[in-house]
């Protein structure tokens, strides 16, 4: 388990010093863009990319009701630490919904949300711990800690399977982008964890 979180952390950290590199490198690439666009709309028309287009409106719903449902779950939180980690990751949310907009700018393509009753289930299902457990109690942090890790596995396999497409669509400046807001979602799922193990969990168990 332990040696498992290690190598988690290590390759997340491997990524965030990509991060920069590549942020950096997807401002100064921003000019030849439409160069980029052409390309992709030239060589790779196709069901292919209908369906990776789809899914990426998809995901951008799905960012936008995941940023709404921290909001409440920050508030819902016992612990300052869980509240603190929930706010971290509103932040962060918003700049990923902005990777997106630079996403479908990449692909020539306006921003625009495909309602997904998927992500709408696992938000809805998460909000019931509000009702199933009681405020300022810990047990309830364990329950937010589950739900919002639910949402994060939805957002790990979507952004992981887009940036494959992406890859095999010929567009590896779009996987790029896609790669950080993965690794961003994939660290957030470790640090829920530990929070977990390390404390909430055993606290609720006193209760
Ligand atoms: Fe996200």
């Amino acid at each position: 388990m332990d040696s498992k979180k290690q190598t988690t952390r290590s390759q997340s950290h491997g990524n965030s010093g990509n991060e920069k590199q590549s942020n950096g490198n997807s401002n100064g690439k921003r000019n030849s863009n439409k160069q980029k666009q052409s390309r992709f709309n030239e060589k790779n028309a196709g069901k292919l990319k209908d369906f990776f287009l789809e899914e990426l409106k998809d995901i951008y719903f799905a960012e936008h009701e995941a940023l709404k449902a921290l909001k409440k779950m920050e508030g819902a939180a016992t612990s300052m630490a869980l509240k603190d980690s929930i706010g971290q990751h509103h932040s962060e949310t918003e700049e990923q919904i902005k990777r997106l907009e630079e996403v479908f700018s990449l692909v020539g393509e306006k921003p625009s949300k495909k309602k997904c009753e998927g992500i709408l289930g696992i938000i809805k299902d998460g909000e019931t711990v509000l009702e199933d457990t009681e405020t300022d109690t810990m047990v309830r942090d364990a329950a937010i800690i589950i739900a919002n890790q639910k949402v994060e596995h939805y957002e790990i396999t979507s952004y992981g399977s887009l940036a494959e497409l992406a890859r095999t669509l010929g567009m590896d400046d779009v996987a790029e982008l896609l790669d950080l807001t993965l690794d961003e979602e994939k660290k957030t799922d470790v640090t829920l964890t530990e929070l977990a193990v390390e404390s909430v969990n055993e606290e609720a168990k006193k209760e």
